[in-house]
């Protein structure tokens, strides 16, 4: 996820670019650049690092004479180092229109060769480049400057903002959205453009919100809108009634909330670029990993910390229904210092939302030492552990702000799905070929549990949030997930939960139970016998008074006058019980943590990152 800000007035263009930069930082912050009209050309300022560190340059380059139009932009890098060269904006071969994009070019790479063909010189290794020199191209086959624009857009695949200056216009910002937002403000004698509301706030509270297909030209008199064929549009502006506090958050109360409530387009964007729904397949040759990556592959290891050990853990029971090779999973705090036994036939896979987790950075040298060929699971792209692995897979979920992880976790768990779907071909075990054409649905899916139980979420948590203690139950897939909703609630609410398999009841936790212990039980009709073992793990807990907030399969009534609270998710693909179900915990976490008051974006003694032991 990037941030792009455009404003065309009689401003000075520079500061009104800053702020509104500084304002999207949360959006994605390893490297900024700012283009404006200097002496009547385009001039370019970027610079990896953080807005103030561009700033800096600004500040410092005293001979600028800066004049609106112009286009600023703070990266979250998806292709291509977070570095100077890739930073945005990017131009054309002639330094004629500098273009700033928030998103994910699907075909870029074909796009980029068949520019190469026609002579263009390509400086960086973004996908966003190829958008600049595609409209260069179509003004040369001699296309007036619009219709190259909305031509190059129509040619793209994948989610784009994308915003355009050019000398070939020098008054006007083109910007256009598909899947990626777009905000144009309207003021007086002056308009903007942002991915997001905060950055508009300080100069106009009125906005029009672009859609999917639709173009704006921004002038200092007028704003027009198009679709992506050149048809005029009517839009109409609304009045924003958010503080600046919350509009950060997207208008939610917390980042955890918004980061959630995101997990549906975060999956989306997971998953762009990496379905090949004509042949059935899951295409990975973007990051470089090839069949041959698992040759001679004779054990694998997933090794991470925290939330992201319980994504190895769901990885573990998704892996080993298509793969006859052992697969440990370990934290990353034990495996550095036990005796692994690895050589070059072992895959030793990394998981990690920050890629600068300690114990795990540890383990993967450890492992590279042995020998061990090593794949990097992770979400921030040059992050070390990306770094030093041989092949990464990014989740690409965005920068996740919250120190409780949610987003992460999903889109790690969705990785492991395109792994096990990928290495099929590889070992030909069953794996159905149906699950990859259900893919593209599980984003719609989880939006529709989230709306439909989160206010039910929201009663129930009233009544337990004064619990002292709680116990959450799964069995099979959905083990981890009671791991990792246990986690949640203790490190947002300050409550202490115990993850268990569900299984292991009778060797222990049922000596906890009474009736002020209540008991969180995950138990999905897809899991079958495992299913009917864990209801009468329920039993067993009603048989003591234990309180149960029972998540099950639509359908399953029987159990609906036996507990307290029943919510139903429905019924899916084993490979989608994880996501499906742990949201709901998510909700349940946060609920309860609002309730008690806890500082749930920044819960006390945690930090996003533990990059010391
Ligand atoms: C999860 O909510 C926590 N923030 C924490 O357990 C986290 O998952 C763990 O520290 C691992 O972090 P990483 O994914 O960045 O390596």
């Amino acid at each position: 996820m990037c941030g792009i800000v455009g404003y065309v007035g009689k401003r000075p263009v520079l500061p009104v670019l800053l702020e509104g930069l500084r304002r999207l930082e949360y959006r994605g912050y390893d490297s900024a650049g700012v283009v404006f009209f200097d002496k009547g050309r385009l001039r370019v300022l970027k610079r990896k690092g953080r807005v103030y560190d561009l700033e800096e340059d600004i500040y410092r380059n005293s001979t600028l004479e800066p004049k609106a139009p112009g286009l600023g932009h703070t990266r979250w890098a998806t292709h291509g180092e977070p570095n100077e060269i890739n930073a945005h904006p990017h131009f054309d071969c002639k330094t004629t229109l500098a273009i700033v994009h928030n998103g994910i070019i699907e075909n870029f790479y074909e796009l980029k060769k068949e520019l190469i063909i026609k002579g263009h010189k390509f400086i960086s290794d973004t996908d966003t480049e190829v958008i600049a020199h595609l409209i260069e191209e179509y003004v040369k086959e001699g296309l007036n400057l619009f219709q190259a624009f909305l031509t190059a857009l129509r040619k793209l695949k994948g989610a784009f903002a994308v915003a355009m200056i050019t000398t070939m216009d020098p008054e006007k910002i083109y910007v256009a959205r598909f899947q990626s937002p777009v905000v144009v403000g309207l003021g007086e004698g002056e308009n903007f453009l942002a991915s997001d509301i905060p950055a508009l706030l300080p100069f106009t509270k009125k906005v029009v919100f672009l859609e999917d297909g639709e173009v704006a030209i921004l002038s200092q008199e007028e704003v027009k809108y198009f679709d992506f064929h050149g048809r005029e549009l009517k839009k109409t502006p609304q009045i924003i009634t958010w503080d600046l506090a919350s509009a950060e958050k997207g208008g939610f109360s917390h980042f955890m909330l918004k980061e959630i409530y995101e997990q549906p387009s975060a999956l989306q964007q997971t998953l762009l670029g990496r379905l090949d729904l004509e042949k059935g397949k899951i295409d990975f040759s973007r990051e470089g990993l090839t069949q041959e990556f698992f040759s001679g592959i004779k054990r694998i290891f997933l090794v991470a910390c925290g939330t992201s050990y319980h994504a190895c853990l769901v990885g573990k029971y998704l892996l080993e229904r298509v793969i006859d090779i052992p697969i440990e999973v370990d934290l990353a705090s034990e495996f550095r210092y036990r005796n692994p036994r690895l050589d070059n036939g072992s895959l030793f896979i990394a998981l990690s939302q920050s890629g600068e987790t300690a114990d795990t950075l540890a383990s993967l040298r450890l492992a590279k030492e042995k020998g061990a060929r090593t794949l990097a699971i992770c979400n921030v792209l040059g992050s070390t552990i990306t770094r030093e692995s041989h092949i990464v897979l990014y989740t690409q979920a965005g920068p996740e702000i919250s120190v409780a992880s949610t987003k992460a976790f999903t889109t790690q768990v969705l990785m492991f799905i395109l792994l096990s779907l990928y290495l099929q071909e590889i070992y030909q075990r069953e794996e159905p070929k149906e699950l990859i054409k259900m893919l593209p649905r599980l984003p719609g899916l989880l939006n529709k549990v989230i709306e439909k139980l989160h206010p039910k979420i929201k009663e129930c948590a009233k009544n337990w949030y004064g619990a002292s203690n709680f116990l959450y139950l799964g069995r099979n897939i959905l083990y981890p997930i009671a791991l990792e909703g246990a986690l949640k609630l203790k490190e947002i609410s300050y409550i202490h939960a115990e993850g268990y398999a569900a299984g292991e009841m009778k060797h222990g936790p049922i000596a906890l139970i009474d009736e002020n212990f209540p008991t969180v039980i995950l138990s999905a009709k897809e899991l079958g016998i495992v299913h009917e073992k864990t209801l009468s793990n329920a039993e067993e807990i009603r048989a003591r008074r234990g309180p149960i907030i029972l998540f099950t399969t639509e359908g399953e009534r029987k159990f609906e006058d036996k507990v307290n609270y029943i919510f139903y998710i429905p019924e899916t693909s084993y490979a989608f019980l994880p996501i499906l179900y742990v949201v709901p915990l998510q909700l349940l976490a946060f609920e309860i943590a609002y309730l008690k008051g806890c500082d749930i974006d920044k819960p006390r003694n945690l930090a996003k990152s533990v990059t010391v032991e």
